[in-house]
């Protein structure tokens, strides 16, 4: 019973989509299990049209693999209406669409506290996707959330919704001088949500177990990324969901004994949005050129990606949390033409040198990264599909990267078409 989790190894925006299409013809299930529409991913049909999803799995356009939001998603009825009208519009069955009953909702004043809280954070803002998502986790957690079920419950959503307003009202226009929300015009939006959701919430869970007892192929696609993990990211500049391999187990409700392989993307360099520290960063031509030649801004947002060299201590730290067996380097094309390519091995905090993530969130911040510099290459890699046809310099970046993190690299990204990757183990 193969469950695989597919996740970000570093500050997200590491490329999965790329993992998604070659693996996709595989998958009997494709299961988002953390996040929101905080995410973002561009998919293209076969027939070449291009989309941006931010809340259905890249998945949702292998034909032949059943769609599930699972029960650690948040979701925006709004928006994923929107994901399913124009997916419909392009042909791509959406009845294989199942949200879990047990996923929270993103309310108005989860987007409205969400943006009016960064606003006043100023300087010590997050730099959040400003979609309420950490609102929303922060209902669930304090047991005031609203959950899809309560979609079907017209009486209870009133309940729920007037009990929570009560406090979070007094919170927008008090503290934040915002107008409060108006519980009937909310209930009467969400019930027109309620009626076309209504046919794909499911028990996600037992349709999950069941076909893991059939020996079916279950993709868990992670969202965000390992750094940006509640628990063990850059706490607070994180998102607000676990989107590391643990929180697959449940944020989908299935056992970690399904799981029997952990892929992880990573950069060949690396790119975070938001606020937050980044030791690698690079303020310098070489930041802006990654920047232009990785095409480096924001799915969701649109805002710059900030870049920066290699991280190996990221790379092995998120190795042996999330227990990942294959790692993926993508955009290793966006390296070419550089006549040393810096890898950074070690960090030197306060005149002493680490080879582990930190101990503290201060030390994270004073980081200095330690480099090795390794030969360039100059080469087109675009045309590369085996090892053997890399140049020299970058076989030898690649096999640095897999003795630092110490797992294997299965496949290398050279250029950003769907075919343009060097395997050199199958994920499947
Ligand atoms: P939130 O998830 O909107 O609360 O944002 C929290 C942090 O996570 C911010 O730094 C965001 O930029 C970052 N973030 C959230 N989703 C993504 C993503 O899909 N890719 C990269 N960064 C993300």
């Amino acid at each position: 019973m193969p469950a695989i989790v597919l996740i970000g190894a570093q500050w997200g925006d590491e490329g999965k989509g790329k993992v998604t299409d070659m693996i996709g013809g595989g998958v009997d299930y494709v299961v988002r299990y953390s996040g929101g529409n905080n995410a973002g991913h561009t998919v293209v049909t076969p027939d070449g049209q291009k989309f941006a999803l931010h809340l259905m799995p890249s998945g949702a356009l292998w034909p032949n693999a059943a769609i599930v939001i699972g029960n650690g998603v948040v979701v925006d009825p709004k928006v994923l209406l929107a994901e399913i009208d124009g997916l419909a519009e392009r042909g791509v069955d959406v009845s294989r669409l199942m949200i879990s009953g047990d996923a929270h909702l993103i309310m108005p004043h989860h987007r409205a506290l969400d943006r009016v809280v960064e606003r006043y954070l100023g300087s010590s803002r997050i730099g959040t996707t400003g979609r309420g998502i950490g609102p929303a986790y922060g209902d669930k957690v304090a047991r005031m959330g609203i959950r899809v079920q309560d979609l079907l419950d017209p009486g209870i959503l009133r309940k729920k919704l007037e009990i929570v307003l009560r406090e979070r009202n007094q919170v927008l226009f008090k503290v934040y001088n915002r107008k409060e929300i108006d519980v009937d015009a909310v209930v009467e939006e969400y019930l027109t949500y309620a009626e076309r959701l209504r046919p794909y919430i499911t028990d996600t869970r037992a349709v999950l177990w069941k076909g893991l007892e059939e020996g079916r192929t279950v993709l868990l696609e992670g969202a965000q990324a390992t750094m940006l993990d509640m628990d063990h990211g850059t706490y607070p500049f994180v998102t607000s969901s676990n989107p590391t391999a643990g929180g697959a187990c449940v944020g989908a409700g299935i056992p970690p004994t399904a799981i029997n392989r952990v892929i992880g993307v990573t950069k060949a360099y690396t790119t975070r949005v938001g606020s937050g520290p980044f030791p690698t960063e690079l303020f310098d031509d070489n930041g802006v050129h990654l920047r232009k030649v990785g095409r480096e801004y924001g799915t969701t947002t649109g805002r710059e990606r900030r870049t920066g060299w290699y991280d190996a201590v990221v790379a092995r730290y998120a190795t042996r949390l999330n227990g990942i067996t294959d790692l993926v380097v993508t955009k290793l094309d966006v390296l070419s033409g550089l006549e040393t390519v810096p890898l950074c091995v070690a960090y030197e905090i306060d005149g002493k040198r680490t080879d582990d993530m930190p101990l503290t969130q201060t030390e994270f911040h004073h980081a200095t990264p330690i480099y090795e510099e390794l030969p360039g290459w100059w080469e087109d890699i675009s045309g590369a599909r085996e090892f053997s046809e890399l140049p020299a310099n970058a076989q030898r970046y690649v096999e640095r990267i897999e003795e630092l993190a110490g797992t294997r690299v299965s496949i290398v990204g050279v250029g950003p078409g769907r075919d343009e990757n060097v395997v050199r183990h199958s994920l499947l």
